[in-house]
């Protein structure tokens, strides 16, 4: 490997972003008001992380890029719709995302549900619309790790537990369904894009799973240590809010402790999957320990 994780992320993320347009642009956004409202989320910035892992294991499991395209928007305008619902007053009340006023404060609640439930659509859409041997595995993947069995149902139990009563394990719950669905899902897009075995696609979810709670465990420490101008969100909102996150139940240092025994687990779970030794998938667990933003 020559290429440094920096370069990688830098050229998938720009890989990632072009993606999305040339999804988008043949798309029908509906009315003119409506269709700019949905892009404004949509290309306001943001690490790509999932994106990035479609690519990632995709590549590592043979397959092309090209194969990885829709799977890897598709996941990314889910995970907006998600942010954008998350920053609702309604859910957390947040004015700041990827550095920009959220969509809500922008366009108004209304028309922030609405670009949510139009980014959740139009990323069925594109997959339905991809065609191939593994397009409907694809759309059963994404829409469990999306729907009540992932990522909604852990938003209902991150709000629900602002009432307390949740201890460290109710936590990293929490964290599975709210957030490591989605990576984990992200991990197995990649393996099915790159047509993997059944025995491939569960070693893909392991390092997926690990890496979402490691990632999720940092993104409450962040909360945290972070600024708001490397975070692009306002930091402190969660003491503010009495959120069950892994600070408030383990302190600063369990925390970041908790974040390193993920990532151990995420690099045990690399190797089994067979990942390149000094390969990106490793680079990336160092990464996101260590990320600032
Ligand atoms: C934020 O996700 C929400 C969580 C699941 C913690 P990201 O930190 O990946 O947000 P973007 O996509 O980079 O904005
Ligand atoms: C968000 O968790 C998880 C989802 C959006 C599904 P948080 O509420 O902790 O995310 P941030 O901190 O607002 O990005
Ligand atoms: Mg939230
Ligand atoms: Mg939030
Ligand atoms: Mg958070």
């Amino acid at each position: 490997m020559t290429e440094s994780l920096e370069n990688w992320l830098e050229s998938s993320v720009a890989w990632a972003e072009n993606a999305m347009r040339a999804a988008m642009d043949p798309m029908e956004l509906g009315p003119k008001s409506f269709a700019e409202a949905l892009r404004y989320p949509t290309f306001a910035g943001g690490k790509r992380l999932r994106p990035c892992l479609v690519r990632l294991i995709n590549h590592e499991m043979g397959g092309r890029d090209a194969d990885a395209e829709s799977p890897a928007v598709a996941i990314e305008w889910v995970h907006t719709y998600s942010l954008v619902h998350d920053d609702l007053p309604c859910m957390d009340d947040d004015d700041l995302r990827r550095g920009k006023p959220t969509t809500h404060k922008v366009y108004g609640e209304a028309t922030a549900v609405l670009v949510g439930d139009g980014l959740l659509t139009l990323a069925f859409e594109l997959l339905a619309n991809r065609g191939g041997p593994n397009a409907l595995d694809m759309i059963a993947v994404l829409a469990r790790a999306a729907g009540p069995a992932g990522m909604v149902g852990g938003q209902h139990l991150d709000l629900s537990a602002e009432q307390g009563g949740v201890n460290t394990d109710g936590v990293r719950e929490i964290h599975r369904l709210k957030t490591a669905a989605l990576i984990e899902a992200a991990c197995e897009l990649g393996a099915l894009a790159a047509g993997a075995s059944a025995a491939a696609r569960q070693a893909a979810r392991r390092y997926g799973l690990a890496l979402g709670l490691c990632f999720q465990a940092v993104d409450d420490c962040l909360d945290v240590t972070g600024q708001a101008t490397d975070l692009g969100k306002t930091p402190g909102k969660d003491a503010a809010a009495g959120k069950a996150t892994l600070v408030a139940d383990l302190g600063l240092d369990g925390a970041q402790e908790e974040a390193g025994l993920r990532a151990a687990e995420a690099r045990v779970a690399a190797q089994e999957a067979g990942f390149q030794p000094q390969g990106f998938a490793l680079g990336l667990v160092d990464w996101l320990l260590s990320r600032t933003h």
